[in-house]
């Protein structure tokens, strides 16, 4: 089964889960069930707003998809799976109109998902949005700016997260999308050091600083789409594709090693069952196989992370909507 990872308070989390952003609702069921009951997963991850990329690029975001992320089809497959509830790690994300108002969001979270307690909870962007804002993704005004808190510090929302774990409603707390300037905004104040943040981390994106940065403060990088997302190039990678014949692997399956054997927790997405089943026995096997000297090969591949269409999800975001935050 999958590697497990000790987080900075001791909360264990296994090193495989399996990503739901942008499986809609009616196929994330079916594919929580599976995933849980047939390929061995035991961490599943979620948000309370899960919009697909091609509602945000094609603009098709509306009040009921705000409204509905996929929880309630996700909690319904952990149901289903029959495997205690306690056995699972779920975690779900805290979304930016709900900065002010974390446990608030935090109990709508655990209604629809039908659990009474979370093992993480993360702040999904370090973007505090109008709680009244009228576009639920990432707001503009007439004149171009973006309709944030501006009254409203990233350690306040932390706080609110602290609030909750000492409540007992989460067993750990960390955020996503955070760079280290944006970390550097709440930990001087924080009680508590986020355990996670979960990234865009990936062959092309590999971050590697920040990565150092989150590994200095015991901060576990988790990666989303760690294969590239749709329609990505990393799955015709000419240096992971060698490693996976000589493996006698699939090229997937050294994407996810790669990540899991640098200490990165991955979040692969699928729907499909021979593919939810393939990506967890196959990061299993490649985090096994690949040797340091591998792994550095594997660094070396695109360091400062490379440009071009659909080699990172940003690349496909409307310009100015997106991009770690680096600011
Ligand atoms: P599907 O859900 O139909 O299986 P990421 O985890 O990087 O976001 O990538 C998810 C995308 O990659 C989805 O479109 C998913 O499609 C597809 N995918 C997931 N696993 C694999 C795999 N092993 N090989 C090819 N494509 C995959």
């Amino acid at each position: 089964s999958s590697p497990i990872f000790t987080l900075n308070n001791g909360v264990k989390i296994p090193a495989i889960g399996l990503g739901t952003w942008q499986s809609k609702p009616e196929e994330v069921t079916a594919a929580v069930e599976y995933a849980i009951k047939d390929a061995g997963y035991r961490h599943i991850d979620c948000a309370w707003y899960a919009p697909s990329i091609f509602q945000i690029v094609l603009g098709q975001i509306d009040l009921l998809s705000r409204a509905y992320g996929n929880e309630q089809a996700v909690g319904e497959g952990i149901r289903r799976s029959g495997v205690p509830r306690e056995e699972i790690f779920v975690t779900s994300k805290l979304w930016g109109t709900y900065h002010s108002k974390v446990e608030q969001a935090l109990d709508e979270s655990l209604s629809r998902l039908g659990l009474d307690y979370l093992d993480l909870y993360l702040i999904h962007w370090p973007i505090h949005l109008n709680p009244n804002g009228n576009d639920p993704v990432f707001p503009k005004r007439p004149d171009g700016t973006r309709d944030i808190l501006v009254d409203w510090p990233l350690s306040k929302t932390w706080e609110q997260m602290e609030a909750v774990l000492a409540k007992g409603k989460v067993k750990a707390i960390g955020v996503s999308n955070f760079s280290q300037k944006k970390l550097e905004e709440i930990l001087p104040t924080a009680k508590v050091v986020p355990a996670v943040d979960q990234l865009e981390l990936h062959l092309y994106n590999p971050q590697h600083e920040l990565v150092s940065y989150l590994k200095s403060k015991d901060i576990v990088p988790q990666a989303y789409s760690p294969l590239g997302s749709t329609g990505s190039p990393l799955l015709s990678d000419e240096t992971a594709s060698a490693l996976a014949q000589k493996y006698e692997l699939n090229t997937a399956d050294v994407l996810l090693g790669y990540l899991v054997a640098k200490g990165i927790v991955a979040l692969p997405k699928s729907v499909t069952t021979a593919r939810i089943m393939a990506n967890y026995k196959g990061a299993i096997a490649a985090a096994q196989k690949l040797t340091e000297e591998d792994i550095k090969v594997l660094d070396g591949v695109a360091p400062g992370g490379r440009q071009g269409r659909n080699c990172t999800i940003t690349d496909v975001w409307i310009e100015g909507r997106s991009g770690q935050c680096t600011d």
